[in-house]
């Protein structure tokens, strides 16, 4: 296939050095020749040929306020200047204040008081978070966890996430999780409505508790074999799949039956990414324990971590030193994080959300009623699917979706006289759905620039 992004002779010689010098097990070479940034802002980035390219994905929703979030950038500026470094066993402000922050908002929505814990990352918060389930559970080391679902790539985290290609070559180091189906409605069983399904699918889960001859439950001392289950409300990897909202309520009863903690992965959905702070506020559930990194800091710092119950985590069960990280609360990213916290209080985040995912959303279904390749839109907040298939509108075609996305990181999409590329995520079970995941930030303009620029993608792959 042409492309017309040629990389410079600048990028040739770094793509050289790239083969010679970097491991590729550390990322996923998606497009050839892969293309090399310079500089972002907003919703945008450009390449070393200043060509921009509109980002639907945002760094995996890591940038919910967008690139170059001034007043974010700001925080972090303003630290590097005054304490931008301490070792972690010594306190700083910045660590205190966004732990009180976290605390009090799961007080006020859950009722429960709660302490936060911080690493660096994702995978090492969802490590810590098993070590806390573990503790808690006096040393269950059995995890339920989702088909589909993702919770990192570390070892721990990788076990407990669903695709075995990421547990293949390395053998195991501690239990794999028994995933269970989600309620992905799409492509469940037809002749039951969204609700039914995910009634259907607790159903299916309560039934391991039957009889201890399902595996999993001995009912003469009341125990479970496994500790907690792990969830993402909204699957991210596995497409942005929105479980119907009677679903965790109902599954929440059956882990309270039987003594299963509930852990919830905000990782990917967390920071307004679907018009609440965590996703979870949509299912009126209360969790256990809530997971998160990414977007805390806007991407600046890989901050993560996690907020628990305070019977699961106060220092006579969770005693000091049961994790660490250099790196773990450092003041860059408490301080970035902190200040998104501010900036998030100031200004009504949900409703903004909620507005433009709606307006997104039309747009998505306005492109479906044209185009009989997509199969399923659908969106919660700014967290929005998209789902190709072949004509019949239902067999996933991944490769019609490679094929979108390669060009639209060629650059050449005229729009108004103005060349653009666009950049998008895959995600799903089938590889198949464009997962959406733009700045919370953008404009609706640049939302009409989206459709458009999808519309012009569509068209490329219809008459291929
Ligand atoms: C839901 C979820 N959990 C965990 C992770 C792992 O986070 P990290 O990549 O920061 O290790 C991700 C990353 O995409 C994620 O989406």
């Amino acid at each position: 296939m042409s492309d017309i992004r040629i990389a410079t002779a600048e990028d040739q010689l770094l793509l050289e050095k790239e083969a010679r010098y970097c491991s590729y097990g550390d990322t996923v070479h998606y497009i050839e020749p892969p293309r090399i940034f310079s500089r972002c802002k907003g919703s945008y980035v450009w390449d070393t040929s200043d060509q921009a390219y509109l980002d639907l994905q945002m760094w995996y929703s890591a940038v919910n306020f967008g690139y170059a979030n001034p007043r974010l950038n700001n925080a972090l500026k303003q630290q590097i200047d005054a304490l931008p470094q301490i070792a972690s066993q010594y306190l700083h402000k910045g660590k205190i204040e966004l732990s009180e922050m976290i605390a009090v908002d799961a007080r006020n929505k859950f009722g429960l008081d709660g302490r936060v814990h911080f690493n660096v990352g994702g995978s090492q918060s969802i490590e810590d978070s098993l070590k806390v389930v573990r503790n808690a559970s006096q040393g269950k080391s059995l995890m339920f966890a989702f088909e589909g679902g993702y919770h990192g790539r570390t070892l721990g985290a990788s076990s407990i996430t669903s695709s075995y290609r990421y547990r293949r070559r390395y053998g195991h180091f501690g239990e794999r999780a028994h995933f269970i189906p989600f309620p992905y409605h799409f492509r469940g069983p037809k002749g039951m409505t969204k609700e039914e399904y995910g009634s259907h699918c607790v159903k299916q889960f309560a039934r391991l508790f039957e009889t201890e001859y399902n595996g999993v439950w001995d009912p003469k001392v009341g125990q479970c074999e496994y500790a907690a289950f792990y969830v993402e409300p909204i699957q991210g990897t596995g497409g942005y799949v929105i479980p119907p909202m009677n679903f965790y309520s109902e599954l929440k009863h059956v882990l309270d039956q039987h003594g299963i903690l509930l852990v919830v992965d905000e990782i990917q959905m967390g920071f307004y990414r679907t018009g609440k702070l965590w996703s979870i506020e949509h299912f009126d559930v209360k969790p256990d324990v809530i997971v998160f990194g990414k977007a805390l800091t806007n991407g600046l710092n890989p901050l993560g971590g996690l907020w628990a119950r305070e019977e699961l985590i106060n220092p006579g069960i969770f005693p000091p030193g049961s994790t660490h990280s250099t790196f773990a609360s450092n003041p860059l990213g408490t301080a970035v994080g902190l200040e998104m916290f501010k900036m998030t209080s100031e200004f009504d985040y949900g409703a903004m959300v909620m507005n433009k995912g709606k307006y997104f959303l039309e747009g998505l279904k306005d492109l479906q009623k044209r185009y009989p390749i997509i199969g399923d839109v659908d969106g919660l907040g700014l967290a929005l699917r998209c789902e190709i298939c072949a004509p019949d509108g239902f067999t996933p075609d991944k490769a019609t979706l490679d094929f979108m996305v390669e060009e639209g990181m060629k650059g050449d999409i005229e729009i108004d006289g103005t060349r653009l590329g666009l950049i998008l995520d895959v995600g799903g079970y089938y590889k198949n759905v464009i997962t959406l995941a733009p700045s919370l930030e953008i404009s609706y303009q640049e939302i009409d620039l989206a459709i458009a620029l999808l519309d012009r993608l569509l068209h490329r792959a219809m008459q291929r």
